[in-house]
């Protein structure tokens, strides 16, 4: 039930930063630059544009309309339009839940990582170098407490809310991240190698163009927009009715993938760079190093070869994966949260504190049997939970909800859709091209 109660994102600005905040996480900073590393640079650039704005987009506004409408919890709102299946509604609701719930629990593992990689330098400056040395280097205790302390971050922002934590952090957060990345590739950019990785970057060859490659992008953009959760379910469920629901969402995905992009104009020059300086980047095969080497081995190389510029920009580094980890964990976590607090009638501090501490030990867990479950629940999570459920959620825009009834909600904030060209294409494209392309896709990533 919508209450005048719930809470609201306060201002279409404060929204645009939570839902980008998101969106802006390990997958843009991290997993982007490696992927494309690794798959000939610019090639996967085109392919994962061509993804973005063909599959994840219209996606991103069909959740972004679910949640709008519904004005509640994703099952809720899944209610809402399914109101002659509501238990189809709770069994997909659920089922993003859970999804939800192991992405944040493997992805808090990461984060921690990245927080020790962040405190080590200062340590290593007053002194402290076993700690320091400690906090970089894999072991089953610097595993389970950094995951517990990020775990720790992330509970105490969703555990404000909506305005006063979520909207509050993200505002504050996603400039500051805005603003280290540009001082960090204005720096890369003086380095003697750069131009190499830029070259690579920037310039596509078509050879690498292959199926795989397109599953791989298909799979980035889902991960990147935050796609087939929940989480955009839910927050466009704290949007008021006054929002264009398509600008926003292509504004979110433009700030996405600028992130993105800002991303690979780092990470690939400072590959170069590194390789400069003598660090191996490439096997003896000529094939990339692991996409977990590149961010832990290559980029510390670096950073200790700058000296004490070196140690700041390593920090900052560190600290921009950490910012944007935690404003895409927060959305993780409030799918579940916001599920119990209505549907179970749990305050938000039960509901968070109950259900964040269930996954930070679902983390523990992960951590104890790294080698075992790690990659397991981060494939089944992201490989084969997320297209499958944003094949759903195509279904229930394009074929469950009327169509009528579907203008209606969208049209709020926007009363000349009808006439557009977007309200010509974007039905019929959910209905029937977002569903076949991704199982598509999906079925490929299967042989
Ligand atoms: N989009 C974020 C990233 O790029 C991760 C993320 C946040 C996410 N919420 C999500 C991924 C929900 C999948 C589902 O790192």
């Amino acid at each position: 039930m919508a209450s005048s109660s719930r809470g609201h994102f306060s201002s279409r600005l404060g929204f645009i930063m939570a839902a980008a905040g998101s969106a802006v996480g390990l997958g843009n900073v991290w997993g982007f630059p490696t992927k494309a590393a690794s798959n000939g640079g610019a090639a996967f650039l085109v392919i994962y544009l061509a993804m973005v704005f063909l599959l994840a987009f219209p996606m991103l506004v069909a959740e972004l309309t679910i949640g709008r409408h519904g004005q509640s919890n994703p099952i809720a709102s899944l209610r809402s339009i399914w109101t002659k299946n509501r238990a189809a509604a709770a069994l997909f609701g659920i089922i993003a839940m859970i999804a939800s719930s192991m992405i944040l629990s493997f992805y808090s593992i990461l984060a921690g990582w990245l927080m020790g990689f962040a405190a080590s330098p200062i340590l290593g400056m007053l002194g402290l170098q076993t700690a320091a040395d400690w906090l970089v280097n894999f072991s089953d205790l610097r595993n389970v407490l950094l995951a517990l302390a990020f775990s720790l971050l992330t509970i105490y922002v969703v555990r404000k809310g909506v305005a006063d934590g979520i909207e509050k952090w993200s505002t504050r957060l996603m400039p500051v991240l805005f603003i280290l990345f540009g001082v960090m590739i204005a720096y890369i950019f003086t380095q003697d190698g750069a131009m190499e990785g830029l070259k690579m970057y920037l310039i596509p060859d078509i050879a690498h163009i292959t199926p795989s490659l397109l599953v791989d992008a298909m799979g980035q953009a889902f991960f990147s927009l935050s796609l087939g959760v929940g989480a955009m379910i839910v927050y466009g469920s704290y949007l008021k009715k006054d929002v264009n629901l398509p600008k926003t969402a292509a504004q979110v995905a433009a700030i996405d993938t600028g992130v993105a992009f800002a991303a690979g104009l780092l990470i690939l020059p400072a590959m170069f760079v590194a390789k400069n300086h003598g660090v191996e980047i490439f096997d003896a095969a000529g094939n990339l190093m692991s996409s977990g080497d590149l961010v832990f081995t290559v980029l510390p190389a670096m950073f200790d070869n700058m000296g004490s510029a070196g140690v700041l920009l390593g920090f900052g580094f560190f600290i921009l994966m950490v910012i944007a980890a935690l404003t895409s964990s927060i959305s993780m976590l409030e799918v579940p949260v916001s599920c119990a607090q209505d549907e179970l009638k749990m305050t938000r501090s039960q509901a968070t504190w109950m259900i964040g501490g269930a996954i930070a030990l679902l983390s523990i867990i992960i951590s104890l049997n790294f080698g075992a479950l790690f990659n397991l629940v981060a494939n089944v999570s992201t490989v084969y939970m997320q297209p499958l459920l944003g094949v759903v959620w195509a279904i229930v825009v394009g074929w469950v909800w009327h169509r009528n009834k579907l203008l209606d909600e969208i049209k709020q904030g926007n009363p000349e859709i009808a006439q557009s060209l977007f309200w010509k294409i974007w039905p019929w494209y959910v209905r029937f091209v977002c569903p076949v392309a991704i199982l598509m896709v999906f079925g490929y990533s299967l042989i």
